[in-house]
């Protein structure tokens, strides 16, 4: 591994704030020195993530090394958005594996802080409210995840401060709240969202693919087959595209359907058979114990 690559593993919020200032400082000088005024504070970039990593979040590097001048790699697996009796304990955690594949993306840091860190008096008394979209769909599935998220996301973007944080359009209902919260809460951190990376075979990426069988993996093709083939139909309206998706999904005895939804993608309310205009498909399902959810844009003439 190259040593000038290799990103600097941090726990600690102090030692984060000020390597970022000292980067940023370094950056200042250099361009100084090369003559080049007048390009303001050189930019943070943060790519929140829960660790193991994939091909979908190296995307999401890259995609935040081209749009500033330090990039910020949380990992962490926040216990404040997981259920009683979810995927907590078992979710992948691989620290090294995740810290390698950074390096060989040049990512200069890597923040990777502790329970204790983030919440030392345990659960946060003082928590973000997702309001009434935080209880639909992934909310519903799973109470208190969306407040948990938004909570855990305000507090990294108060550590880090970056000017712009990059999130996957695969987790559709996260950066609509993401997206509202920074609205309603006036931060300055932008975001940018990235299209969905996939499989060949069209299985959305996601750490939680990891607990498929073989058996299950091929079963869970059809949620990414049933939003094409719901794309396809689109021009046909709202109900023609829920029943090309259903015709994919529900004949797959392994994937348990959870929700399959046509929303406005300004509220994220479900849409009416007449809507007309931008829409979303979302869906979720079970395939075993994983819980895998996906998305596309239909443009509903
Ligand atoms: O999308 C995720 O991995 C998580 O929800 C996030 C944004 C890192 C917050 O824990």
């Amino acid at each position: 591994m190259n040593v000038l690559t290799k990103p600097a593993v941090i726990g600690s919020i102090e030692e984060l704030r000020s390597r970022l200032t000292d980067a940023q400082s370094r950056i200042e000088s250099a361009r100084a020195g090369r003559g080049e005024a007048g390009l303001g504070r050189p930019r943070i970039v943060l790519v929140p993530t829960m660790g193991a990593l994939h091909a979908g979040h190296l995307t999401l590097v890259r995609r935040a090394r081209s749009l500033g001048d330090i990039v910020v790699v949380s990992i962490f697996v926040n216990p404040l958005q997981f259920g009683v009796g979810e995927d907590l304990g078992s979710y992948p955690r691989m620290l090294e594996a995740d810290v390698a594949a950074l390096a060989a993306e040049g990512v200069p840091f890597v923040f990777a802080p502790t329970s204790q860190l983030m919440y030392p008096d345990g659960a946060a008394s003082t928590r973000v409210v997702a309001g009434a979209v935080g209880s639909l769909f992934e909310g519903a599935a799973r109470p208190g995840h969306f407040d948990g998220m938004l909570t855990v996301v305000a507090k990294l973007f108060n550590i880090v401060g970056p000017d712009v944080a990059v999130f996957g359009q695969k987790d559709a209902q996260q950066v609509f709240l993401v997206e509202r919260m920074l609205a309603d809460l006036n931060f300055r951190t932008r975001i940018e969202v990235v299209p969905i990376v996939r499989e060949d075979g069209g299985l959305a990426l996601s750490s939680r693919n990891r607990a498929l069988e073989p058996a299950q993996r091929a079963a869970a093709r059809a949620l990414s087959a049933g939003l094409e083939a719901a794309a396809s139909v689109a021009a046909q309206g709202v109900g023609a595209a829920l029943q090309a998706a259903h015709a994919r999904i529900d004949v797959q005895p392994l994937v348990k359907l959870d929700y399959l939804v046509v929303v406005d993608p300004r509220t994220f309310l479900p849409v009416g058979g007449e809507h007309h205009g931008p829409a979303r498909m979302l869906v979720a399902a079970l395939v075993g114990h994983t819980r895998l959810i996906d998305n596309v844009a239909l443009d509903l003439p």
